[in-house]
């Protein structure tokens, strides 16, 4: 008589080793979240413009964000009148030399111009000689643009931190629901599996050892030496891994993202109203640290501007959220809406990157002499809607970069005579930074 009683042990050594594989590949892909690559650029890729009369209205926004804003509305009177629809007021040449110079126009006596100036005491706008007239074509643009229902955003996500979809595509969640999921669909039809066996088994009259009374599972793994070796070996591979990966971790703050004591938004600021990263971080130019601006930087616009337009709210948050924030920096700085009241609450931004003592970078040799953008290290700021660091700052990260990158010689008198000198050392033509001394440890470490 023939005698099947095997199969059993054989359906709980696949089970086992099935278990086992899925255990490593899930360690494997826990580990895998590698950050998007930089997408400086593409992220800030405006909508496609809506030109009217020849300008851009999106390019336009942003140039009047930035230089209008602060004495300007659209559709308030502040500092100087409503804009919205100044196209019908006035000619476009008319407009042209009065945003490059309306004090000229006032002296030189154009009617319209001293009118204007009378009507609104005799406050003087500022001259703009830098504004091209395509800058100002977009301006207008801008201004001409129809008054926005106020939508109830519903469902479109900001371009900022993209709601609540993860920039590495699918979440680790997923993937292991999904592993679950066909785990039990395995173990489900192995279970079929060993019941059909057994039937065909049956009617075939071969006798199936049953309740072979048999060594509990853990009893015959621990007396099969090969497997228990072949676990041990797993195990402490494992352990090792985690171990390292933990060690490697530590004191390393990527993605850091704290918050902050005004919601203050990069995405508004630095991406939709295209403000200069340096007209804020304007140390970062000529100095070691890049700094945070002073309220004072703030109450330049914000004497003005108390709150956000109604296309500006979020699904995430609303108008009325800004527009509280905008609040909160009018009680750090004493502001009442009129004048000072002398009664400041200072903010204390909560510091995000923060690089060991013995660690030593200058923001302004990276920025003005290597001439590297700011996104390149932090990443695509402008569509942040809560700030984070971006880069991980290991030694590992500077270095990286020190070898992959060509020192800008270009109008730099400075290393004309260094390169001339290096480049015959190293026989090429561009040097990196490494090669210029960028791997030195003494220039990074006091
Ligand atoms: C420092 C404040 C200030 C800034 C900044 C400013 N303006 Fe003005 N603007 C005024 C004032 C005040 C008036 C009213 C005329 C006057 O008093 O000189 C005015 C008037 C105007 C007018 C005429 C409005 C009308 O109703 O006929 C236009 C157009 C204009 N500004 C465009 C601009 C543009 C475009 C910018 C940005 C590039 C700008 N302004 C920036 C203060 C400013
Ligand atoms: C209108 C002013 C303003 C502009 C423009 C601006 N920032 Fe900032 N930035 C701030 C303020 C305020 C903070 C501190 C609050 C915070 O972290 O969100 C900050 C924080 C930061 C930090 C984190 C600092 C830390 O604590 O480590 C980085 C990095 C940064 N900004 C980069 C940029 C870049 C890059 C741009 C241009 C794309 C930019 N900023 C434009 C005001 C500004
Ligand atoms: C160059 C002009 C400018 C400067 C400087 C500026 N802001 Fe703003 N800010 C704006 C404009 C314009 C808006 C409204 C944007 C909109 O409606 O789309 C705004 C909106 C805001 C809001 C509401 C939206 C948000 O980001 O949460 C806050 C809060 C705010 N600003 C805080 C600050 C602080 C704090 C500073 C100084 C570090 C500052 N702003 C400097 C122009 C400026
Ligand atoms: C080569 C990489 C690199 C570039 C380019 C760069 N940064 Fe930084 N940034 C850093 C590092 C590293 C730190 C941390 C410095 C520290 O802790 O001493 C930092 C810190 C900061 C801080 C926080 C504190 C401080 O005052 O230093 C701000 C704000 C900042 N950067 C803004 C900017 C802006 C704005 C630009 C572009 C004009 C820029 N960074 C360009 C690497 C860079
Ligand atoms: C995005 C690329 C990039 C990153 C990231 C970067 N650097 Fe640099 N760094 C450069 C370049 C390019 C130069 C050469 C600048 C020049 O022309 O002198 C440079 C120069 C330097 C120098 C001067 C070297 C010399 O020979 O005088 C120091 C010091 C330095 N970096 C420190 C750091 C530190 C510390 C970090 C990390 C926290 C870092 N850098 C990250 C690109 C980078
Ligand atoms: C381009 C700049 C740069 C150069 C060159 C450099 N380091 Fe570093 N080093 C750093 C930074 C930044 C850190 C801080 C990393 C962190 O906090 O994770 C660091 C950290 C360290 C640490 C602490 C351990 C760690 O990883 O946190 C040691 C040790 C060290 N460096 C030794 C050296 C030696 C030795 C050399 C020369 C062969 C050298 N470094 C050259 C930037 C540099």
């Amino acid at each position: 008589m023939k005698k099947v009683g095997n199969h059993n042990s054989i359906s709980r050594k696949i089970f086992f080793s099935l278990a086992l594989a899925l255990t490593f590949s899930l360690t494997s892909l826990s580990q895998n979240a590698t950050p998007a690559a930089p997408a400086a650029d593409s992220a800030s890729a405006p909508a496609a413009p809506a030109a009217t009369g020849g300008g851009d209205a999106v390019a336009g926004k942003a140039l009047f964000n930035a230089n209008c804003a602060a004495c300007h509305a659209l559709d308030k009177k502040m500092t100087g009148p409503a804009l919205r629809g100044v196209s019908a007021r006035h000619t476009k040449e008319w407009l042209y030399s009065w945003v490059a110079n309306s004090s000229a126009m006032i002296k030189a006596g154009d009617a319209t111009a001293v009118k204007l100036f009378n009507e609104n005491n005799k406050a003087v706008m500022t001259a703009f000689p830098q504004l091209s007239k395509q800058d100002i074509d977009n301006i207008i643009a801008y201004t001409d643009e129809k008054k926005p229902e106020p939508v109830a955003a519903v469902g479109v996500t900001p371009d900022g931190k993209g709601g609540q979809v993860k920039e590495d595509g699918i979440s680790n969640n997923v993937i292991l629901g999904a592993l679950s999921l066909v785990m039990l669909m395995l173990v489900i039809m192995l279970f079929f599996v060993n019941n059909v066996l057994t039937k065909v088994a049956k009617a075939n009259g071969i006798e199936v050892a049953d309740k072979e009374p048999g060594l509990p599972i853990w009893k015959a793994f621990a007396k099969n030496q090969f497997l228990v070796l072949v676990t041990s070996i797993f195990l402490l591979l494992a352990s090792g891994y985690f171990v390292y990966g933990w060690m490697m971790q530590v004191g390393v703050d990527q993605d850091y993202e704290p918050i902050q004591p005004i919601h203050y938004s990069h995405r508004i600021h630095a991406g939709s109203n295209g403000i200069d990263c340096k007209y804020c971080h304007s140390a970062a130019r000529v100095s070691k640290n890049a700094g945070i601006p002073s309220l004072n930087v703030c109450m330049n616009c914000h004497k003005n501007i108390s709150e956000v337009s109604d296309t500006t709210a979020t699904p995430e948050h609303s108008k009325a959220f800004y527009d509280g924030e905008i609040k909160k920096l009018y009680d750090a700085v004493g502001w009442d809406g009129t004048k000072y009241t002398g009664k400041t609450k200072p903010v204390k931004w909560v510091r995000i990157h923060n690089l060991p003592d013995f660690a030593y970078f200058n923001h302004s040799q990276h920025v003005t002499v290597a001439g590297i953008e700011c996104q390149k290290c932090h990443g695509p700021v402008q569509t942040y809607e809560i700030q984070k660091q971006f880069a991980p700052l290991t030694m590992g990260w500077c270095i990286k970069c020190h070898r992959e990158t060509d020192v800008k010689m270009e109008g730099n008198a400075y290393y004309t005579k260094i390169h001339e000198e290096l480049s015959k050392k190293y026989g090429v033509d561009k040097l990196t930074a490494a090669q210029m001394g960028g791997l030195e440890c003494g220039k990074c470490h006091y």
